[in-house]
């Protein structure tokens, strides 16, 4: 505390009767100050993990990559036609598929698969291909145009392939009261191509 009266400046405003000093910042404080200005170019140029520029995308991009390589199911939409057949075999695939298709999908493609704002899953017409990979991939990424939900957001990777592998095996289900067929006729499995009639219009959206 300073004693009143003593000669140190005091400012030349007044509010309501009150003063100011002309208090000097302290040393310790402006050479801090000071300090931080000199590390700007230090932080903006900066190479490795502080600073910006494009050193810091480059790394990213680098991490991405390691990463992918790692976990090359992470994602979703990287599926091979092994994998995936595979998971389309495997019969407790269907059946947790069943389960997410029973929440999710019922809605736009009725409980049968028959079609409803969806498309029919259970014929052999596509609109974006009947392999289990193409599959896959529509239920991935979705067709947002459409109001098909890309599923890949809001489900698992692993989510996905089960619904993929419950889809596969609807089809030839014949539910009763179908939608109208949309896509074109694709036989995607070698039951489909023997079933398919041979001459089918093939009917584009
Ligand atoms: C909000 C409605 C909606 C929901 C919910 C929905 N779909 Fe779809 N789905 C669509 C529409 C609409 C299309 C047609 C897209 C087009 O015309 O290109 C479609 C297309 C598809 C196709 C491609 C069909 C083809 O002929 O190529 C598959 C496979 C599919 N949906 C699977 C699913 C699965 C699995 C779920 C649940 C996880 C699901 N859908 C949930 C609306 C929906």
């Amino acid at each position: 505390m300073t004693k009143a009266g003593d000669d140190r400046p005091i400012m030349d405003h007044e509010y309501d009767g009150i003063k100011e000093y002309d208090n000097p910042m302290p040393r310790w404080w402006l050479l801090l100050f000071l300090v931080t200005i000199l590390l700007v170019p230090v932080y903006y140029f900066a190479p490795g993990d502080i600073g910006h520029g494009a050193k810091k995308e480059a790394m990213y991009q680098k991490e991405m990559a390691a990463f992918k390589a790692a976990h090359p199911d992470a994602g979703g939409g990287t599926v091979t036609p092994e994998q995936m057949a595979a998971i389309v075999a495997d019969k407790a695939e269907v059946e947790k598929g069943k389960a997410l298709f029973a929440v999710n999908c019922v809605s736009c493609h009725r409980a049968d698969g028959g079609g409803l704002i969806g498309p029919n899953l259970t014929d052999d017409y596509w609109i974006h291909g009947g392999t289990p990979v193409e599959i896959h991939t529509t239920i991935d990424q979705g067709v947002l145009a459409k109001g098909m939900p890309n599923w890949g957001k809001i489900l698992k990777p692993d989510q996905i392939n089960s619904l993929t592998a419950y889809v596969v095996s609807l089809h030839g289900s014949n539910p009763a009261n179908p939608k109208a067929p949309d896509g074109v006729l694709v036989a995607a499995t070698p039951a489909a191509a023997a079933s398919a009639p041979a001459a089918a219009p093939a009917k584009t959206p």
